[in-house]
């Protein structure tokens, strides 16, 4: 079979995606405690050091979900009949090849839509999957899965792969939009495989995100230089020190930058100033881990039903595959 030359749609281009950013800043940073959404975490630099993370001995979830999908990938392809394959938050599309291998394997895979916001890593990903797999369509797409689920390629039966646990960090409010888009999204008999992280020991949670080489500070860190590059800011990444918790309540990781010292802090690009005092805490990303029957519950309220869940011996880790009723 001769190699197809993949695809790349733009969605979110660049003066959309900096309109968005600022609205995304003027909202969040005028919450308490103040916040930035995630998604601006993936720059080139902050995908680098999340590549890093994933190889990290604190940070387990990368591991074990290649691990379950090692040992499953031919059974989640034979419990579903899709022909086409949506991944949202593609990343680099690594652990996905252990999926597509067994749909190669299947014979039945016509297409692959790897999504994600960050362009550079999703055009090196195309690429490399273009590669690997001849024959195979791969219509990549820059775009935002909380914005763009409506506009993503309709052909095929499509299985929308949501790994990684990425679902985790979504507030509550935002995941529960995203899911009933996703319902909305797909038609009757489509399949959704999510990857999720599970509620476990808060020392290892910890641990998982506030490692000894301290790679995940950095990856945090690097959302203030993000917002100094992008919308001309002068935070002084360096006088913030990282503040990771394990929130019980909403069993969530909550990773946080504290300021060390006073910093008023000008954004020309956003048309804002803030006066950040001492010990001030600005929240940067959320990473909920979840209960296998609250996310079921959660599907189904969208549409979704359960067919079949795997996990790893020490259930650390799930994927789940819903059907759209
Ligand atoms: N799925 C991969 C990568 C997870 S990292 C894995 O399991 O290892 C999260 C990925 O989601 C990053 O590549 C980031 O750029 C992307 N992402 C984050 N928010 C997004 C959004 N709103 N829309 C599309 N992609 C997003
Ligand atoms: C992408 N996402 C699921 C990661 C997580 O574990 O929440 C992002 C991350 N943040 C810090 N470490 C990893």
């Amino acid at each position: 079979m001769s190699r197809v030359e993949p695809v790349v749609s733009v969605l979110l281009d660049p003066a959309r995606a900096a309109t968005s950013l600022v609205d995304d800043v003027r909202r969040g940073l005028g919450a308490h405690p103040r916040r930035l959404p995630p998604k601006w975490l993936y720059d080139d630099e902050g995908s680098r050091l999340f590549d890093e993370i994933t190889r990290l001995p604190e940070y387990y979830p990368t591991r074990t979900e290649r691990a379950i999908l090692t040992a499953y990938a031919d059974d989640i392809v034979g419990a579903c009949d899709a022909t086409t394959v949506v991944e949202l938050g593609s990343g680099t599309s690594e652990k996905t090849r252990l999926l597509l291998d067994a749909f190669a394997r299947s014979g039945r895979l016509q297409r692959f839509v790897p999504v994600d916001v960050s362009e550079g890593t999703l055009r090196e990903a195309a690429t490399a999957l273009a590669d690997r797999y001849p024959g195979l369509a791969v219509e990549a797409v820059v775009g935002d899965f909380t914005l763009h689920l409506g506009r993503l390629p309709r052909r095929g039966r499509r299985l929308i792969a949501f790994l990684g646990s990425t679902i985790g960090n979504l507030y509550l409010e935002e995941r529960r939009a995203f899911l009933g888009a996703l319902g909305d999204s797909l038609d009757s008999g489509e399949w959704l495989l999510l990857g999720v992280d599970l509620v476990k020991d808060a020392d290892r949670l910890v641990a998982a995100y506030d490692d000894a080489a301290g790679v995940t500070e950095e990856f945090v860190r690097n959302a203030v230089r993000v917002l100094n590059r992008e919308l001309d800011a002068d935070f002084d990444a360096d006088g913030f020190s990282y503040a990771p918790l394990w929130d019980a309540r909403m069993e969530r990781m909550d990773l946080r930058l504290r300021a060390e010292m006073p910093q008023r802090v000008r954004i020309p690009g956003a048309d804002l100033e803030l006066d950040l005092h001492v010990g001030e805490e600005l929240r940067i990303e959320i990473s909920t881990k979840f209960r296998l029957d609250r996310i079921g519950a959660e599907l189904d309220d969208a549409g979704l039903a359960v067919a079949r869940t795997w996990t790893d011996p020490d259930d650390d880790f799930a994927i789940i595959l819903a059907r759209r009723r």
